[in-house]
């Protein structure tokens, strides 16, 4: 069965780049992002590999652990990593899961038997403190995902998790937000003493809660 957003993501155990781990044990406490891409040493899954290390330290700031995963021997990762940190200037510094049963990649339904029977396509999923999974996106080998979109993504969802608010188009960190449905005109002139804007009644637009 598919795994759908609010779903608890399942639990696997592991082996990595940085050793043997049990998925939930591992992000006991933190948010995640567990990522597939279809294959070592072919040429999007390099860049995309490179530019999320360069990410790392936006991951870090924002209490999120990567974890990256695909079919190939774990040996094959460890000769990859020094190709990716050759060509893409980052070395590999989160962990890398092999997945040669594809036992997680079904679990996760990465594998699209229609796209590839046997590779994975670019799943990624965003997973809460709480394992539910907050984000997916699916998209095929051809085409590299945005890294940038996902760190956006995180800020809105740790956002949105802390307050009742909503982002809106092309929301960046730091921009008006939208006070939720589930919040009366009376409970939100007690969080927002100064008002807000409205241009109809169930759009209201405040700035950006702080911490
Ligand atoms: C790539 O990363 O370039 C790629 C991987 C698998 C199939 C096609 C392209």
């Amino acid at each position: 069965m598919a795994i759908l957003i609010g779903d608890v993501a399942p639990d696997f155990e592991a082996e990595t780049t940085e050793g043997r781990i049990k998925f939930h044990d591992y992000i006991d406490g933190s948010w995640a992002v567990l990522f597939s891409h279809p294959k070592n040493f072919t040429p999007v899954c390099t860049t995309e590999l490179g530019y999320t290390a360069k990410l790392k330290p936006e991951f870090d700031k924002r209490g999120v652990k990567v974890l990256g995963l695909s079919v190939d021997r774990l040996e094959n990762h460890a000769g990859w990593a020094a190709d990716i940190a050759e060509t893409q200037g980052a070395t590999l510094n989160f962990p890398l899961i092999s997945d040669v049963d594809r036992e997680i990649a079904t679990k996760y339904d990465m594998i699209h038997p229609n796209a590839n029977d046997s590779l994975t396509v670019r799943s990624l999923f965003v997973i809460g403190p709480d394992k539910k999974v907050k984000l997916k996106i699916e998209y095929p080998a051809s085409t590299g995902r945005n890294f940038d979109e996902i760190i956006r993504v995180i800020d809105s969802l740790q956002l949105t998790a802390k307050h009742q608010v909503a982002t809106p188009v092309n929301w960046k960190n730091g921009e008006d937000v939208i006070i939720v449905a589930a919040v009366s005109d009376e409970a939100a002139r007690e969080k927002y003493p100064d008002g807000w804007k409205a241009p109809k009644p169930y759009l209201r637009i405040v700035p950006q809660p702080r911490a």
